[in-house]
This record gives structure tokens, sequence and C-alpha cells, in this order.
């Protein structure tokens, strides 16, 4: 993962690489370092979050470059000789890295015998001596980072400056994302549009395989074969990836109340006229299919669980896969599969893996993404956007209920039965209600699970799905272990660990599976288990915690959602931790 910065001829460098590493600081936030060249290469760098290397950055930096990193350890623990920027052995070379080197170990044997030894455990540091052993070997920067680029296997952003070109930085990418945001007398490079946003709406975006330097008033980009690549700018608005918090303490509670306006965007963006917008072409291929494949990781797997069910409603059968399940051992069922990825960021190596695959197996696909440009939305034969706006929260909640809604939408419009427009226009005030209402019954059921350290999810068919999110949701922002149950497995094994007080979480917002979820609760009840019921109110009874009014079954994921979220959100704030960046998480999960 790991989020890189870096500006020429920007008038206040430390401004925009310090407070451009806060902005990505939601793709690690182990450790964190700066480095520029003022007489030489300086470099400030210590472990913790962007906050600290704030203290400890001098305030009056002169300098016309300058490169920044916060990092998510992959080699080696974060400690400071982990932290990046590395250095190289003879300081020609410092650098920023964002991926992961597949076969340092070959090359750092490689240096290990020009001589070279290392003073910590990263990839990163042998990227940067490589670089130099080239270059002093041949004294051409531009060649040497060719050279690199043929060598090293595995992923790479990388941000270099060279301390014999005080007025250039050198870039290469393949697998990880950079950006060059273009000012006038400076330029900018970032794993993101996010920190440059502010000073800049117009962006490059660097393909794989190409590596180029940049000055304060140029850009030149250059393919593997070293051949000069022309690249389009394109321009950003600052609506659509500001992080500004916008009044809430944190991103969950911001983008979970996000989650009406993400619904109304999607049915305004392809929906017109009571007619769906989508490409003809697109539909064609999904309709002439005989199966559709979804691979994706995570809450976009789950959701990938839901949409499966709807296009298998309408009579198509599915499979739903998790990318790095699938990468490793690919099948491509059906006589003619189409293939639907599904991410949030656009950026997910492992998906990146299976479009390799995907392709290389010569089939189309589709990525549903909410990261215009991002690697999987500029690289997958057809993209749909999920226009859920940026979402910085580690726990993805508008993007999930952004995705599922989509995917509704999707299967309706493959089926020419455009009835799930009504339904989510109908969804939106009782979602509305939720928010607004619910919050006092939902902080009590958080208030009583706080302290646990176990507890377990219940529902069946859609509410089966939404406990599955429900459970992610809350294990990876509070650490309280939990995990969700299909009502009728509960007795093939599980219900072998309900002891006295064991907190139960029940969804029941099926009338086709009240009946039997009924007597799952009373089984567990029977064995002490502390149950918390969410019902709607055809099925409810009086005991039930929370009773939602009722709603379009299908739509659990849409509607009670949010319940699930600001249940994790209020755990996670009783117990005093960082909701936004839970521990040993990233946003954008860029490494296998
Ligand atoms: O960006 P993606 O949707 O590909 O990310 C997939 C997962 O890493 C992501 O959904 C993860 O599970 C979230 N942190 C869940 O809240």
């Amino acid at each position: 993962m790991c989020g890189i910065v870096g500006c020429l001829g920007f008038k206040n460098p430390r401004e925009y690489v310090l407070n451009g590493l806060k902005t990505l600081d939601y793709r690690g936030y182990d450790s964190a370092g700066v480095a520029y060249y003022n007489d030489g290469i300086r470099i400030y760098k210590d472990v913790g979050a962007v906050e600290h290397l704030m203290e400890i950055v001098p305030q009056d930096i002169k300098t016309e470059i300058m490169i920044g990193h916060t990092r998510w350890a992959t080699h080696g623990v974060p400690n400071v000789a982990n932290t990046h920027p590395h250095i190289s052995k003879h300081k020609k070379i410092c650098l920023v890295h964002n991926g992961v080197i597949e076969n340092y170990e070959d090359v750092k044997k490689f240096l290990i015998s020009k001589h070279y030894d290392f003073y910590g455990d990263t990839d990163s540091e042998i990227v940067a001596n490589l670089i130099e052993h080239y270059y002093l070997s041949e004294n051409d920067i531009l060649d040497s980072l060719k050279k690199c680029m043929f060598v090293l296997k595995g992923s790479y952003a990388l941000a270099i400056i060279c301390s014999d070109y005080p007025d250039e930085m050198f870039i290469m990418k393949n697998g990880s994302p950079l950006v060059i945001g273009k000012g006038d007398g400076f330029n900018f490079v970032a794993s993101d549009a996010s920190p440059m946003i502010k000073y800049t709406d117009a962006f490059i975006e660097l393909n794989d395989q190409e590596y180029g330097r940049i000055t304060k008033n140029s850009v030149e980009v250059f393919d593997a074969n070293g051949v000069k690549v022309t690249k389009k700018l394109i321009k950003k608005d600052i609506e659509s990836i500001s992080h500004d918090l916008k009044g809430y303490p944190h991103y969950m509670l911001k983008e979970i109340e996000e989650i009406p306006q993400t619904i109304k965007r999607l049915l305004e963006t392809y929906v017109k006229d009571g007619k769906y917008t989508f490409d003809k072409t697109l539909l064609n291929k999904l309709k002439e299919s005989d199966h559709i494949m979804f691979i994706a990781c995570g809450t976009s797997y789950h959701s990938s669980l839901v949409g499966g069910r709807y296009f298998e409603h309408y009579g198509k059968s599915t499979s739903k896969y998790i990318a790095s399940e699938w990468a490793f051992d690919p099948v491509f069922p059906g006589n003619k599969p189409f293939i639907i990825l599904i991410s949030q960021s656009g950026e997910t190596a492992d998906l990146i893996h299976c479009l390799k695959i995907i392709k290389e197996n010569n089939y189309e696909s589709l990525i549903l993404t909410n990261t215009g440009g991002s690697t999987l939305d500029r690289n997958c034969t057809y993209s749909l956007l999920l226009h859920a706006g940026i979402e910085v929260s580690v726990a993805s909640t508008k993007a999930y209920v952004a995705q599922v809604t989509l995917l509704a939408l999707l299967a309706d419009a493959v089926a020419d039965n455009p009835k799930v427009i009504e339904d989510l226009n109908s969804v939106l005030p009782l979602i509305d209600e939720i928010q607004t209402s619910y919050k006092p019954k939902i902080m009590e059921i958080a208030n009583a699970i706080k302290k646990k350290e176990h507890l377990f999810y219940l529902g069946r068919s859609y509410d089966y799905f939404l406990s599955m999110e429900a459970s992610l949701k809350l294990k990876e922002v509070s650490y309280i272990h939990s995990e969700a149950i299909p009502g009728g497995e509960l007795k093939h094994g599980p219900i072998a660990l309900i002891e006295q007080d064991t907190p139960v979480i029940v969804f029941i917002t099926d009338h086709h599976t009240a009946l039997p979820m009924r007597g799952n609760i009373r089984e567990v009840q029977a064995r002490g288990a502390k149950v918390y019921v969410i019902a709607t109110e055809r099925v409810a009874t009086e005991t039930d915690n929370i009773v939602v009014k009722n709603y379009p079954y299908y739509l659990s994921s849409v509607v009670v959602s949010s319940i699930a979220f600001y249940l994790a959100y209020y755990v996670t704030i009783e117990k005093g931790y960082n909701v936004d960046k839970p521990r040993n998480l990233a946003k954008s999960v860029t490494v296998e």
C-alpha cells in the first residue's frame, strides 16, 4: 500500500508534501518520512503517523524538490531504518516506493556481489541501490531507470531524486498507482490526485511500465523501450476528491450519512425518464452470456454475493470468487462467461492480478468502481462508476451500498424489467428515517456489546449476506471478533460456541426466512445467548430491539446496512479507537 508524494518548483514544498502525506495516510500509517535537496540530500523520517513527522521536519526548508512517504509495512517491521525515503550506498539516489518487489532477494544478492550493503530490510532500499549501480557504471540516469524496469519484478510506483540533478525528479511505475499534477511553474507527483487537487486540476496518469523525468516546467514520459510517450492531460474537479470532513467528527460517520445521496446519484446517472442508460453493447454482452462471474475482495466481495443473487433471480447462473483465491486456481465456468470485477478503489492488487489472467485468456470484463482513472477503471473492457464520492474511511460503507444498488439496477436492466427503480426510490425515506431517528437504539446495542470479545451475526438469504458485511465492519474497526452464520448452519457446528451471555445479533427483514430464524433464536437463547434482533414490521415481535418499516426484502443490504454500520461505528467510538484508521489496515490494498 503506502502513499507517495513529490513536488518540484512549488513555493512551499513542506506544506504540500506533509499535508499531502496526511491526505494519503489512508494508504498506510506505520511510519513516514521526507527527503529534499539542499546542498546534498536531506532526510527526515520516523516511526509513527504523519502528525509526528510534522513535528520533526524543520519549518524553514529551502529547496526546489521534495519527496515524501507514508508507509504500510510489507518488508521489515516499522522502524526508522525501514522507513522511506531510502538512500543508496553512495548517496546518489534517494527514493520513495509504493509496491512490492517480488525478486528483491535475487537483486540483493546481485548487489552484494557488487559490494553493496544495506541498513534495513526493505525491498525499496534495494531499488535505490540498483538504480545507483547502473547510474554509476553508465552515467545516464534515464537509461538506469529503463534497465531497472527490465530487472525488477513486482509492483512499484517510485519518486526518485538524484544528487547530481537537483532540479529534476524521476519516476517509474508498474502495478502501483502514480499520478502527475501539472502546475504553472511547478509540478507534483502522488499516489492519487487528492493531495494535489487544491493546487491544480490537470493530471497525467501513468501506465504500467512507464518511467520519466519531471522538472518544474516539463514532464517527459517513456515506455519500457525508451520511446517517448505522448500523455493526455486529464481534468478532475475538487468536489469529487475532496477530503473535507464537512463538520463530521469522522469520515466513517460522514460516509454512512452520504448513503441516501449516493443512491440518488446512481439513479440520476443510470436512469433517464424511467429508462436505463447503460451502454447497449455491455447489456447485450451480459444478456448473451450464459454465466456471470464476480470477482472481488472484502466488502466488495460481499456486495457480489447480493448482486449475484439478483442476476440468479432473473435466471442467470453466476459464481462469486474472492480474488486472491481465484487468481491461484482460475476457472471460467459456462460456455460464454461474462466477468464482473468489483472494487471501490480500483487499485486492489489481488484484483489486478485476476484482470491480468482474464486478459491472457481473452475474456472481456466489467469493473464496478468508485475511482475513475484507477488501474481497473482504465484496464477493464467496460467500467461503471459508483459515483459515491471519495470514501476515505478504511471501513467501506457508502461504497458497499453503491455497489449493491448498481448491481440491482444492472440486473434489472439486463432483465428488461425496470422495477428496481421504483423500489429504490421507495426506500430512500426509510434510510433517512433510520439515519435520523434510530441512533439511540443502535447505541443501546453498542453499549451492551462493546466489552465483549466475541459475537455472532445471524441471518438467512439476503440477511445472511448483510450479516457477513455487518460482521466484517464490526471486526475491522472495533477489533471484536465476530462471525456471520447462516441461521440454518448453526446446528451444523457453530452453535457449539454459544455460551451464557454470548451476544448474537440477528437480522430478520425477509418474511420468507422469519419462521426458521425465530427457531434459531430459540436455539441460541436455550444455550444462554443474549440476542439482539433487528426486524421489519411485518415479521417483528414485541421484544425485538430495532424494528424497521417494511421494504422490498431484497434491498436489506441497501436499507439495514446503515444500522450495521452505525453499530460498528458507535462500538468503536465507545472503545476510544481510531475508527477511520483501524490498526494493520489500509484503504487501498495495493499489495497481494
Ligand atoms: O477497493 P476494494 O473494494 O477493492 O477493496 C476491497 C477490500 O480491501 C475492502 O472492501 C475492505 O474489505 C474494506 N476495508 C472493508 O471495509
